[in-house]
């Protein structure tokens, strides 16, 4: 068997037990003859294995019994519609801070559904390279934030205080990689491609109270509502995806939970950064110290030749994804919950070793 060092930035890599377990349960899930993705979505089995996905997430991110966790597809790309939709209505004003793509492209839709997004902090000016602070006004039917921008790099260390509203978070590429402080949120979703699972599937957490905001003419499938009052089986939902996340959770709970998932992205994290910062002249870090993401690593070498040099050295030996995004350019290394330390140590070894052959 020949597995890498994937720095993918998502989808990513799962935890090794993770994939073991759904080879050993594909043709037979636990005694049933068949696969997880061969029974239905309203049998015994399957609704039992979704109630217990939903107390173990419950238990394992603290999330206040005022939240449903609803799991639908579409993936954040979605939300950034869903929200807007639910959420506010044509002529009101919600908050965004604009800290890079994705959070344009929520912003994008809401001013498509005739919202007025109230720009309450931008990093725009910097190529997006640091965490701006955030301005809020009263009377904002949210403020939406993108909590880990996996294209720069950077990540809100504490969030900002959404005043007199509630908190929407993206958590796309940082959910269940800390602990989440649910006071003042209403609503967090994220893709589970990256830290928690196989893409298809979308996590929101959302305040029940929001349901009573819906508009009367939003159609059924596109309500929040629908999702929460049928235990997100108001249509088939994707099974297989909600499985691999199950598993993906009890391998956090193993791990020691999120806070110590938390200290160990800090330490992984942190064999990377020190090289960084050891050869500032030849690593340039996209994303100032105190915005540094411990989830996508950005940086740029003196030239792109260099660049290409380390990419190719690297994939010969096994490190691989580490392209940066056209718009950062450069590298990225994406070090979610299931890139081990292991992996974070030999990259380190060899930008060190680079460094030194290339004049660093
Ligand atoms: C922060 C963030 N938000 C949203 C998205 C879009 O997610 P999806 O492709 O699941 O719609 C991504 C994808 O990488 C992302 O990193």
């Amino acid at each position: 068997m020949r597995r890498v060092y994937n720095f993918s930035p998502g989808p990513a890599a799962l935890p090794l037990p993770v994939l073991e377990t759904i080879r050993d349960e594909m043709l037979d899930y636990q005694g049933t003859g068949m696969s997880i993705m061969e029974m239905s979505h309203r049998g015994k089995v399957f609704e039992g294995l979704l109630e217990d996905i939903n107390q173990r997430l419950r238990k394992l991110a603290s999330i206040p019994d005022r939240f449903d966790i609803l799991y639908m597809t579409g993936g954040a790309s979605a939300q950034f519609a869903f929200v807007p939709m639910n959420l506010s209505k044509r002529g009101n004003s919600a908050g965004y801070v604009n800290t890079g793509v994705w959070s344009e492209k929520a912003i994008e839709q809401a001013k498509l559904l005739g919202i007025n997004a109230f720009d309450a902090g931008s990093s725009k000016d910097k190529n997006h390279s640091y965490i701006p602070n955030v301005v809020t006004k009263p009377g904002l039917d949210y403020l939406h934030i993108t909590s880990n921008n996996t294209i720069y790099g950077t990540q809100f260390k504490k969030f900002p205080d959404p005043g007199d509203t509630k908190l929407i978070v993206d958590m796309s590429s940082d959910f269940l990689s800390r602990p989440i402080d649910w006071n003042k949120m209403g609503l967090v979703y994220a893709g589970a491609q990256k830290n928690a699972g196989a893409s298809g599937i979308t996590l929101a957490i959302i305040d029940r109270d929001y349901y009573a905001r819906e508009p009367n003419e939003l159609p059924t499938v596109f309500r929040y509502s629908t999702y929460g009052k049928n235990q997100s089986l108001y249509n088939t939902p994707p099974t297989f995806q909600i499985y691999v996340f199950g598993l993906v959770l009890s391998w956090i709970e193993k791990q020691g939970g999120l806070a110590e998932m938390a200290r160990y992205n800090e330490r992984k994290a942190d064999h990377i950064y020190s090289v960084m910062d050891e050869f500032p002249k030849f690593y340039a870090g996209h994303s100032v110290k105190n915005a540094r993401s411990l989830m996508n690593i950005t940086f740029r070498l003196p030239s792109e030749e260099l660049e290409q040099k380390f990419l190719k050295l690297a994939e010969e030996r096994k490190l691989m994804g580490l392209k940066g995004h056209r718009s950062v350019g450069g590298l990225r290394a994406s070090v979610y919950n299931a890139v081990g330390e292991e992996a974070c140590q030999v990259l380190s070894v060899l930008m060190r070793e680079f460094a030194r052959q290339n004049g660093g």
